[in-house]
């Protein structure tokens, strides 16, 4: 089985063409206007499979009002998790960084509901199902009206069409899509559950995501991946 360099793997973010930073871009502008959209309240963050949280944690460094914002980033890799936590240091965001597996539901308690949930760079490394079933648990990691971004390439057979439609059946109504013409392989998009999550483990005392969404996040980011970044 081939294993992805994660570290290596971050740096197509300053390699031109790769794409994914056009990618961070528009991941980043969906957070700020996340943070805009909830001012002056307190915001909860989680972010899973955060790599070295350079989207969310490039955002906090540019705001003024950074310090309302508690943040829960769970990554396996232990350099990537260090570089989250050296860069979150100088924030007066609260910033938890967990080297951590993020299948294992435990690693949420406490951080959830969130009011803004990260999936990025998740969906392209897992099968169609395990995103299926992510995208089915996601409620129970959100607060009523909390957003998620999420990102998946769109190389054939282009998935995001399926993703849109069950985060809708998943009681999501869609608030932004990008999918910029220049670039057909990077999108980034966020729902926002109108409903309260019918049972978030904060809420219920669960300590589970369910065993769809611990197996879709088990094999979340593991798969084999080719070393042109695709997500
Ligand atoms: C494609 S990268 C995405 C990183 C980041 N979210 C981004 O968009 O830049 C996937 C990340 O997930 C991490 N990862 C893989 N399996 C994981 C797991 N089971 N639990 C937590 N992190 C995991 C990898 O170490 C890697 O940093």
């Amino acid at each position: 089985m081939t294993t992805t360099d994660w570290s290596r793997w971050h740096d197509a973010y300053a390699r031109p063409g790769s794409g994914l930073g056009d990618r961070l871009a528009a991941v980043r502008a969906l957070i700020d206007r996340r943070l805009d959209a909830t001012a002056p309240d307190p915001v909860r963050v989680v972010s899973a499979c955060a790599g070295d949280g350079r989207d969310l944690l490039g955002v906090l460094a540019g705001r003024a009002d950074a310090g309302r914002v508690t943040a829960l980033l769970v990554e396996r890799d232990a350099g990537l998790a260090a570089r989250a936590r050296e860069a979150a240091k100088e924030l007066p965001a609260r910033v938890d960084v967990q080297q951590a597996d993020a299948a294992q539901s435990d690693v949420y308690t406490g951080a959830v509901p969130a009011d803004l949930v990260l999936l990025c760079g998740i969906f392209g490394n897992v099968s169609d199902d395990d995103v299926r079933a992510t995208v089915e648990a996601a409620p129970q990691l959100c607060a009523p009206g909390a957003e998620v971004i999420w990102t998946r390439h769109r190389h054939d057979p282009d998935l995001t069409p399926s993703i849109r439609g069950w985060f809708t059946a998943a009681g999501f109504e869609e608030v932004a899509f990008v999918a910029p013409d220049a670039d057909q392989c990077r999108w980034a998009s966020t729902a926002s559950p109108p409903t309260p999550a019918p049972s978030s483990p904060a809420a219920t005392g669960s300590r589970s995501l369910g065993e769809a969404a611990d197996a879709a996040m088990l094999g979340a980011c593991d798969s084999p991946s080719t070393s042109s970044p695709r997500r």
